[in-house]
């Protein structure tokens, strides 16, 4: 199944493919994700969501937080775009090999997570997310369907903590940090983490 759903130039792809040689240093060579590196599995994820957050990198409005450990690994590899001629189409083509390869399922690594009490927390995320995780572009909501675990705690974390999603110019960011605010507790995260596992294959 894809999580994308876009066809794209293959001029793009060649171009993007060769960009992604950095990337797979952090995030595996089919964009697995490395949970030791700190990244995430974003293989298959929209090509707009990922052009979205390499400009949000890019431009400091993510991955600037001191307490943002894994944003300030991953905001430095942006800045090797750096030339203004060429960024906005390179970021555009890397982000279009990235949507191109076969979305991955890391392995759950969290342990403790009640799905069946995640699912009334779960009631919230719909409108947005969807039932079946795989998000909504009008609302510039990424699919979550095949997010990493450990990598969502910690995103939920970040947004409820102020670290990601509060900078002025973070539109899409500020509807997402409420919601994490809903979120009690870490043992809430887990919850509602365990009931998005819950969501795989359905689609
Ligand atoms: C030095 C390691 C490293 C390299 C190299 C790297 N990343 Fe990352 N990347 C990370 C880490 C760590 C995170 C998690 C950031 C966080 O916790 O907020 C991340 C996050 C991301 C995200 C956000 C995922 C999401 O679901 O919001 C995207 C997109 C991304 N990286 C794309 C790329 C691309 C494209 C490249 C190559 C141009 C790249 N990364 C290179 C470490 C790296
Ligand atoms: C009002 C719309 C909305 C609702 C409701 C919502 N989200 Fe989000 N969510 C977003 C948007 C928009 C983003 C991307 C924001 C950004 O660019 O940082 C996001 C991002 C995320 C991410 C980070 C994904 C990634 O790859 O880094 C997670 C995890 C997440 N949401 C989980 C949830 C959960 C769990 C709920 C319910 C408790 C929820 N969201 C409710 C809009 C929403």
């Amino acid at each position: 199944m894809g999580l994308s759903g876009g066809a794209f130039a293959e001029g793009d792809l060649e171009r993007g493919e060769k960009l992604y040689g950095l990337c797979s240093q952090c995030h595996g060579v089919e964009g697995e994700g490395v949970p030791l590196s700190l990244a995430p599995s974003i293989a298959g994820l929209p090509a707009w969501y990922v052009e979205s957050q390499l400009k949000k990198f890019y431009g400091g409005i993510r991955g600037r937080h001191p307490d943002d450990i894994g944003g300030m690994r991953m905001r430095p590899m942006t800045l090797y775009f750096n030339r203004p001629d060429t960024r906005d189409a390179d970021f555009a083509a890397v982000s279009a090999y990235v949507a191109s390869l076969e979305p991955k399922y890391p392995e759950p690594l969290l342990s403790g997570g009640d799905p069946e009490k995640g699912q009334a927390s779960y009631s919230l995320c719909i409108a947005c997310h969807g039932a079946d995780g795989l998000g909504n572009e009008a609302l510039q909501a990424p699919p979550i369907v095949q997010i990493s675990d450990w990598y969502a705690l910690t995103q939920l974390k970040n947004y409820k903590n102020g670290i990601r999603g509060r900078d002025p110019r973070d539109s899409a960011g500020a509807t997402m940090w409420p919601m994490a605010m809903t979120l009690e507790d870490e043992q809430a995260m887990k919850d509602v983490i365990a009931y998005i596992e819950t969501l795989r294959g359905s689609n």
